[in-house]
């Protein structure tokens, strides 16, 4: 998903149609045709391989099969899926994208069934949209794979231009923070960011309680990953040995 690091700032990345509702209501638009002609849910980002280690890290700290479940960004809702055929039972997944809904409702079993999922669209950088959704309970657990990503391409001039939408990057982690139980844990695959730049990101909220391993690559001498999942916590409630991981770092 990276579009190559902007020049002002070496830890950001240059806007791109990837950071655009427009660009996400063709994409699902377009993959509803083909759920619709072939069947197929459309894709999979970074890979089933990747939504099955966020899926076993749920199924190995997550014992309560009733815990309320968000997974933000949610395309198609395969992430989901996944986990109600584990057991899990209160799940929501949201989008700011409708046509994203709307597949994911009918890959999902059609309005009448889907699995017991909800399916909501929700603007997860606005602050009404997070507590309507969120409602006095919060979530236990919020999932993000490659939404935060996304996020961080959003232009800021809506007539485009290099400059990303700091605002926007500065308000998702306040978002995940307002979305979570005190006791919550957010669970993150990102394909732009490494452990040491999602930790520094979201330090001001949340606090780093372990990671998923991927495979690695070495490349001239240097080992690196394609991707980053890490699970993060409220500072003051959630301890490392409550999940029974090691520290990221
Ligand atoms: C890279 S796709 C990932 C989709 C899905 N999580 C997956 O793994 O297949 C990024 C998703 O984030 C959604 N998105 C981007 N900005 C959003 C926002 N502000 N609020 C809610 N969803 C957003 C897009 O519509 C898109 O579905």
């Amino acid at each position: 998903m990276a579009s190559g690091h902007g020049s002002e700032d070496p830890a950001s990345f240059a806007a791109s149609q990837l950071g655009c509702k427009e660009h996400w209501d063709k994409v699902y638009d377009g993959e509803m045709a083909n759920f619709k002609s072939s069947g197929e849910i459309g894709e999979i980002w970074f890979g089933e391989d990747v939504a099955m280690k966020m899926v076993d890290w749920v199924c190995d700290n997550i014992s309560d099969t009733n815990a309320r479940i968000l997974d933000v960004g949610c395309g198609n809702g395969h992430l989901l899926m996944e986990l109600a055929s584990n057991g899990y039972t209160n799940l929501t997944g949201t989008d700011y994208s409708p046509q994203a809904i709307e597949l994911a409702r009918n890959v999902n079993g059609g309005a009448d069934s889907n699995h017991g999922i909800q399916f909501e669209v929700q603007d997860f950088l606005d602050a009404q949209d997070i507590a309507r959704v969120a409602g006095s309970d919060r979530f236990d657990v919020v999932l993000d794979k490659g939404t935060y990503d996304a996020i961080c391409l959003k232009p800021q001039d809506a007539a485009g231009g290099p400059a990303v939408d700091q605002a926007a990057i500065s308000i998702y982690p306040r978002s995940v923070a307002a979305s979570l139980k005190d006791t919550g844990v957010f669970l993150i695959t990102s394909c732009n960011w490494t452990e040491d730049e999602l930790v520094e990101r979201f330090r001001d909220q949340l606090v780093c309680v372990g990671k998923v391993k991927h495979p690695s690559f070495r490349f001239g001498g240097a080992v690196g990953q394609t991707v980053t999942t890490l699970a993060f916590g409220k500072p003051r409630d959630l301890t490392l040995s409550a999940f029974g991981m090691s520290p990221a770092t």
